[in-house]
């Protein structure tokens, strides 16, 4: 109780110091252990000090530097207004850009802030690489044989588990796993969709979730969607008629970022039973919030069956482990059908090697890491965007997830600035690959799970010169 005293005492007046002038932009700061020996602060004390300062990104440490006041601009970037995509026919995939950009996924020469995944550097990989020898030996066949048809147990069960911290009450038996999120929202589209229905999505959405739907034959409407509070529901309400099923990423949408408020969620919910209409929730980026809990899934709202949970460890864990699942509510028998037909079997080493992480409270405490970092990059990026992007620059301010996206002047074209920034070693993803329509195309989005340095701070601000060339 003392220490949470004393911490939080002098977490607040070091801040008033920043605030004040009294600190300026770039100082040093006193080293952990100066401020343990001067202040009689114990090591514990000292740390959260600095952990609640950066959390505020007053500061910021610097690897084998140390600590220093941040160079937090003030100028503060408008958000992206609200989306109003078309209710008219799609003018199709820009599939060659898609190809282009997903091309450069492996190549380590440069900075791909186009690529929605946390860096390896940010994941728990020797703990990983433990479990995984473990779980080889613990397997039948050291894992070379088949699984159950509905996945793993103790996968399944650890992920009953968690569904507590979204609201949920899964069991175990109304869990499948998948290969992967993707996976998981095939075999649910597969299911409960026929060729020619209409899809309803937010916009701008997730390319992968746009060339599915149109792989199945599907028509897709896409939705007007706020940056903070994703589609907008009288919208959908309007559209209902048109539509026979939906798929949206309610928790930190990609590549909005938007999180749908839990009254939303309800309402949603109901207005889909109501109408029969199922809905497919992308909750990849569930556990990567920035604030003090974690957000519900429309799923804790449902009670007939009528949402298809879908999530997998991709943005979190281990995106080459490829480890899914789906809780599909009332179209299980539908589900596993088509995981016989389409895939007999999950990966066994890497669901066990997932199952095994998720117990003894490792998973909470990785999380814990990453969404700080991941807290402190928004700003970190933020704050370097504003500083060096021409002016007009309009910034999205997620509260969770890996995305930022950025919407610049209506006069530069993202395609070509796509261009520019490759041939300087820099990959971003422009707003044309997130939509079926002819717009987005001066937007783009930015990845913010690669780890914070004065390298990435110079890249960024590198695109933001290419960018004003462009004007
Ligand atoms: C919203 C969304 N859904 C699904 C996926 C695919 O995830 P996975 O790698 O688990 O197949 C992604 C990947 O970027 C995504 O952003």
């Amino acid at each position: 109780m003392k220490q949470d005293f004393l911490y939080a005492t002098a977490a607040r007046s070091m801040a008033l110091q920043i605030r004040t002038g009294v600190l300026k932009a770039g100082d040093r700061l006193p080293s952990i252990r100066t401020l343990c020996s001067e202040q009689g602060f114990s090591i514990n004390t000292a740390k959260r000090i600095y952990l609640e300062l950066e959390k505020q990104a007053l500061i910021e440490s610097r690897p084998q530097s140390g600590y220093f006041v941040s160079n937090r601009k003030q100028r503060r970037l408008p958000e992206p207004e609200p989306s109003s995509p078309m209710p008219v026919k799609n003018s199709g995939m820009p599939n060659q850009l898609i190809s282009k950009v997903y091309a450069t996924m492996g190549e380590k020469d440069l900075t791909l802030f186009s690529i929605g995944v946390p860096s390896d550097k940010l994941l728990p990989l020797s703990t990983l690489n433990r479990e995984m020898t473990r779980a080889m030996r613990q397997l039948p066949g050291n894992g070379s044989s088949y699984e159950a048809l509905q996945g793993n147990s103790r996968l399944r069960q650890a992920i009953a588990r968690r569904s507590f911290f979204w609201g949920g009450r899964l069991s175990q038996e109304d869990i499948i796993t998948t290969a992967g999120g993707m996976n998981a929202l095939s075999f649910c589209m597969m299911a409960i969709s026929r060729p020619g229905n209409t899809i309803a999505v937010e916009s701008p959405v997730y390319p992968g979730i746009l060339q599915l739907a149109r792989s199945l034959g599907l028509r897709v409407l896409e939705l007007p969607t706020h940056p903070e509070t994703g589609i907008e529901i009288g919208a959908l309400k309007k559209m209902i008629h048109r539509i026979d099923l939906c798929l949206l990423i309610t928790n930190f949408g990609n590549p909005l970022g938007s999180l749908m408020p839990d009254a939303h969620k309800k309402e949603l919910v109901r207005l889909l039973e109501t109408h029969q209409i199922p809905l497919i929730e992308d909750d990849l980026y569930g556990d990567l919030y920035f604030g003090k809990s974690r957000p519900q899934c429309c799923k804790a709202y449902d009670r007939s069956g009528n949402v298809l949970l879908c999530s997998s460890v991709s943005k979190t864990l281990a995106p080459g482990y490829r480890v899914g699942w789906v809780a599909p509510g009332r179209f299980k028998e539908q589900l596993l059908n088509l995981k016989y037909v389409h895939s007999v079997s999950a990966t066994a080493i890497t669901q066990e090697t997932v199952a095994r992480f998720f117990e003894n409270n490792r998973y909470d405490h990785h999380l814990r890491q990453l969404r700080h970092q991941l807290q402190l990059n928004r700003d970190r990026y933020t704050d370097a965007i504003a500083s060096s992007f021409p002016g007009g620059t309009k910034i999205s301010r997620p509260q969770g997830g890996l995305a930022l996206w950025v919407a610049l002047d209506p006069a530069i074209d993202t395609a070509v600035l796509y261009e520019r920034a490759i041939r300087q070693k820099i990959s971003i993803a422009p707003g044309r690959m997130f939509t079926l329509q002819d717009q987005y195309n001066h937007c783009m989005r930015l990845c913010i799970g690669l780890p914070w340095t004065d390298e990435l701070e110079r890249k960024l601000k590198q695109l933001g010169k290419i960018t004003a060339a462009l004007l």
